[in-house]
């Protein structure tokens, strides 16, 4: 387990939309060199990067033609090394995105797979016998190719599946067994890749779609399997590089699969959604001041898990990523704040989504960009001030729009300024750095009232106290101590809390 992850705070960084260093309108790989003291201003020491593939651009660059090039439109491979000595030198890691489970229909593995003659990328992908061959259960592609096949797609259709076999084969005559020479050499050519970038200085990867590898897998084991064998890589060959999985199962990612962390996503009606983003836009999430939101279904769902994996890995929230829209579409500002004193004092490690620091919004009814759809929103351009673009870029056409209100927050206009999400951002996450109770595997005890809400939490000498309600609440105390930072009005009296709406105190015993 690489130490450095305990006291880690991510920053992730979208590529198109962060900065454009060459006026081309498109957000690049030296413009995030360009703002590496801002991501280190922050608190942040990680930073976990969108693909910076060689794509076509079907599904943002999650459609990879080329693991080994960086895309032309972000800069080159010496640009992406620069970045990893730079950041170093700043004390960031940086996070590559691994998109293991698909590649794009313009791969020249795919190429190869497609033709008719067989070579030797025939089963790189899942093709059936013929192309009369279409069970319903599979998600194929049909009659594309001179290959008498269909293929399975992972994601969108210009994402055929990799062949990593199947656990239960159910039609022998195209299903191969996940552990044929030929998906073998699926995983062999994926960690070819992960150790050609962590030898020019990646820090590790954040794996897309992490348990879709091997199909008819219902339990995850086969698919597990694989993972681990990633893991004895690591710990023989690169001891100090991270993985962080796109799945949301922590008992299966990081207990089977041998995850360092796994995120903690948004699936309607989960945990997480139920605290931030749950009902018809967040009426029903526990930080929604309405007070018709519970902890409980969050409770349930992750203290089990937290409990069962806390040993071995991280749980990771973050304030959003680039698939959902962002929080400010679901809460109002008070609320953000309380999300964000929650996030950084909660254990595991917090990944800060570019532009949530400084309270961007969700730009609803944006045409779709690089099948974006619904996700468009929450992947316009950095609002670095008050100049063209909002300093975003120097072009007259950007990648997608920036937020035309005239009162879009900016670095600039946040940073300066008391009351705002920046200052409570920065202000946890340097809390979270000093006090070594805050940090990712401290220990963690809830405490609940009746109704759920309000609520507090103690990891070792710290207490958090939260009222996410819209009334003033009271709360027995945890013991007694110091208050060491407070988001509204709250006060430690005695025996008791007193919070007014919409508070948070934080408490050092
Ligand atoms: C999850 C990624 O976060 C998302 O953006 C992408 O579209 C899918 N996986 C497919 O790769």
């Amino acid at each position: 387990m690489p130490k450095w992850l305990n006291d880690a705070i991510f920053y992730e960084i979208y590529p198109q939309s962060f900065y454009d260093s060459n006026d081309d309108g498109i957000g690049d790989i030296n413009g995030i060199i360009a703002k590496l003291d801002y991501v280190r201003g922050l608190g942040c020491n990680a930073i976990w990067l969108n693909p910076v593939y060689d794509s076509p651009f079907m599904d943002a660059g999650y459609d990879v033609r080329d693991y080994y090039k960086v895309a032309p439109r972000y800069g080159t491979n010496e640009d992406l090394v620069q970045l990893f000595k730079e950041a170093h030198a700043k004390g960031i890691r940086v996070l590559l995105d691994l998109v293991p489970g698909h590649t794009s229909d313009t791969h020249p593995w795919f190429l190869q797979a497609k033709k008719a003659a067989e070579n030797e990328y025939s089963n790189r992908y899942i093709f059936t016998k013929t192309v009369w061959d279409a069970p319903p259960e599979y998600r194929m592609m049909c009659g594309i190719c001179e290959r008498d096949g269909n293929y399975m797609v992972n994601y969108f259709s210009s994402q055929p599946a990799l062949n990593y076999g199947f656990y239960e084969v159910t039609h022998p005559e195209w299903q191969l067994p996940h552990d044929h020479p030929d998906c073998l050499k699926t995983a062999g050519a994926i960690k070819d890749i992960m150790r050609f970038w962590l030898d020019k200085g990646a820090d590790g990867f954040r794996v897309d779609m992490a348990d879709s590898l091997v199909k008819n897998d219902d339990e995850k084991i086969a698919t597990a399997k694989i993972w681990r064998g990633v893991r004895e890589m690591l710990d023989k060959e690169y001891p100090e590089a991270a993985m962080v999985s796109e799945w949301c199962h922590p008992d299966r990612a990081i207990n089977n699969a041998g995850f360092h962390m796994d995120f903690y996503l948004d699936h309607y009606g989960n945990g997480y959604s139920r605290l931030f983003r749950y009902g018809d836009w967040g009426d029903r999430a526990a930080f929604n001041p309405n007070g018709r939101g519970s902890l409980e279904e969050f409770a349930v769902e992750y203290l089990p898990a937290y409990n069962r994996t806390k040993d071995k890995g991280y749980i990771s929230f973050m304030t959003n990523n680039h698939d959902m829209p962002r929080v400010t579409a679901y809460l109002d500002r008070q609320a953000i704040k309380l999300v964000n004193a929650f996030i950084f004092t909660m254990p595991g490690v917090p990944f800060l989504y570019y532009g949530d620091e400084i309270g961007m919004r969700y730009q609803k009814d944006l045409v779709s960009k690089e099948g974006g759809y619904s996700r468009t929103g929450s992947r316009t351009p950095m609002q670095w001030n008050s100049g063209k673009n909002l300093g975003f870029s120097q072009s007259d056409d950007t990648y997608l729009p920036v937020d035309k209100s005239a009162d879009a927050p900016t670095v600039e206009n946040q940073s300066g300024d008391p009351d705002s999400i920046y200052r409570v951002v920065t202000d946890l996450i340097a809390l979270r750095h000093k006090y070594a109770d805050l940090h990712g595997n401290g220990e963690l005890e809830f405490t609940f009232r009746e109704g759920q809400l309000p609520f507090a939490f103690r990891r070792g000498g710290m207490v958090m106290y939260f009222n996410p309600t819209g009334k003033p609440a009271e709360l027995e105390a945890v013991g007694s101590g110091d208050v060491v930072y407070k988001i509204g009005e709250a006060i430690l009296d005695g025996s008791k809390v007193k919070m007014e709406a919409q508070s948070f105190l934080l408490v050092e015993s």
